[in-house]
């Protein structure tokens, strides 16, 4: 089982793409599978903006300040999905925005997942050891265990919260 962090990362972005591709696939009526794929959508981004925010993240921010400005660009960035996600968990498929809705999520995801991926993880990969991003991608898997599901988890509002008040 891999356990360097980015690795981990990278494999939680191609899973997400994957759903993305198969709500674009969906016909326009398709709302029972719609609505399927849009719930996929909120548990894969709950858990994989947890686990960066609370776990990637800090330790980044912490051993290579020279990226914080990107920590910070990519916590607002996540903190965009997870409004967009809030908004989606209360919506029906059927509704006028819905697919709107879920479209810019897309959009907004994928910008931000090229991003880390052609970007900021090389240099992630670059600052830090073999052992630092193993260790990190085992502390994930930890956390994986116990990280919010839904985004009206307590865990997962204070997301919403540090995004405001930090
Ligand atoms: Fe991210
Ligand atoms: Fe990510």
């Amino acid at each position: 089982m891999p356990t360097d962090a980015i690795v981990l990362l990278k494999d939680e972005h191609k899973e997400i793409r994957k759903t993305f591709r198969a709500f674009e696939k969906a016909g326009d009526r398709a709302y029972a599978s719609k609505g399927k794929l849009v719930d996929r959508m909120i548990e894969q981004l709950t858990v994989h903006t947890y686990l960066e925010n609370e776990v990637m993240y800090p330790r980044v921010r912490d051993l290579l300040p020279e990226l914080e400005d990107d920590v910070l660009e990519s916590y607002e960035e996540h903190h965009v999905a997870d409004v967009l996600v809030l908004e989606l968990s209360a919506m029906k498929p059927e509704d006028e925005r819905f697919t709107a809705k879920t479209t810019v999520l897309i959009e907004n995801v994928e910008h931000h997942m090229d991003e880390e991926e052609k970007e900021w993880f090389p240099q992630v990969r670059e600052g830090l050891s073999r052992k630092v991003l193993q260790d990190l991608g085992a502390r994930m898997l930890e956390v994986r265990e116990r990280a919010p599901r839904r985004p009206s988890q307590l865990s997962a509002l204070k997301k919403t919260i540090d995004a405001v008040i930090k």
